[in-house]
């Protein structure tokens, strides 16, 4: 496994990859390497010729100077873990050869719209822009790829994918299941900093995502009904503060007006367990019988026998 950490040297690697007829898979990380981003590595080398990784905490993607102090930093161990998955490079560059400016912000960075505004764009001020930029910089010097990226941070996929798409980058991207803890937990690099009864307390994210599921399944169809049940959920565990719970449209994060079987939904959720902000999300099915009801509806008598 080649570990490269200057732009040139990586930029070399895969156009040389590229150039002997191998395709390229790329997993941007920051590190801190867990069985989540192990997924995303996993899926790479099935699907690609050439499995590239790159390891980078994004000061520009923090706004807490105090956050990015604290963000658990592992490379040795990442390093290890990662050759043992047989990947075959690994881009871990410092933070003057992403930004040579440091701690001035790039003069370029990428303006992101509709898709990063609520949620954590909202809770996060310029954590979108930190996020698109970094990864727009990576795709234009990994080149053409398929680049791998987990669902478990649903609004940052939707904002990648549209970044790429609007920006013309020759690369495909990958949404990937989140890989979770028996109970539910999505597996974060954030987890470690948790104490042991705020790991108990955290799995209820989990348990207010799947009661909203049986919620939507069994025929809610208020979008507000919906946040107000993942609220409750959260409120019955004292350790977890809410930032938001909602029912989205998976495709441009807009809440519906109503939740019927004409569109894909996702739900979200954000909290603070201690010191900690977790985040996690999942699907939601509206029940077969009332989706077919809307998308029919000369055929209700018919579909529900009323
Ligand atoms: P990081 O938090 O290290 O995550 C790297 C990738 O791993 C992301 O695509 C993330 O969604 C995925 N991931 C994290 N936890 C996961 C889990 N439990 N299951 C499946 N996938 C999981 O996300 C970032 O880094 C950065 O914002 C980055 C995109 C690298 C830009 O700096």
């Amino acid at each position: 496994m080649e570990v490269l950490t200057t732009t040139a040297a990586w930029r070399d690697r895969l156009d040389a990859a590229r150039a002997s007829g191998r395709s390229v898979g790329l997993v941007p990380t920051m590190g801190a390497l867990h069985a989540g981003h192990e997924s995303l590595v996993v899926r790479a080398r099935a699907e690609c010729d050439v499995t590239a990784v790159s390891i980078f905490v994004n000061p520009l993607q923090f706004g807490d100077p105090a956050d990015l102090e604290r963000y658990p930093r592992t490379l040795d161990a990442d390093l290890e873990l990662l050759a043992g998955h047989g990947v075959d490079a690994v881009f871990a560059p410092g933070v003057a050869e992403m930004y040579p400016d440091w701690p001035e912000a790039p003069s370029t960075v990428v303006r992101v719209g509709a898709e990063a505004a609520p949620f954590e764009g909202a809770s996060r001020p310029g954590h979108f822009e930190g996020v698109a930029t970094v990864v727009a910089k990576l795709f234009a010097l990994s080149g053409r790829c398929r680049a791998y990226f987990g669902e478990k941070d649903f609004q940052q996929l939707a904002v990648v994918r549209r970044m790429a798409s609007d920006l013309g980058f020759a690369v495909e991207i990958v949404g990937c299941p989140t890989v979770r803890e028996p109970d539910g937990l999505a597996l974060s690099s954030r987890n470690v900093r948790l104490s042991a009864e705020e790991r108990r307390a955290a799995a209820v994210l989990w348990r207010a995502l799947t009661s909203a599921q049986v919620a939507v399944a069994s025929g809610e169809r208020r979008p507000s009904a919906v946040a107000t049940l993942m609220a409750s959920v959260v409120g019955s565990e004292p350790l977890v503060a809410l930032d938001y719970g909602a029912v989205v449209d998976a495709r441009d994060l807009r809440v519906p007006a109503v939740l019927d079987g004409h569109r894909p939904l996702r739900l979200l959720i954000a909290a603070e367990v201690g010191p900690v902000r977790l985040i996690d999300n999942a699907p939601a099915e509206v029940a077969l019988r009332s989706a077919r009801r809307d998308a029919l509806p000369g055929l209700v008598g018919v579909a529900t026998g009323a």
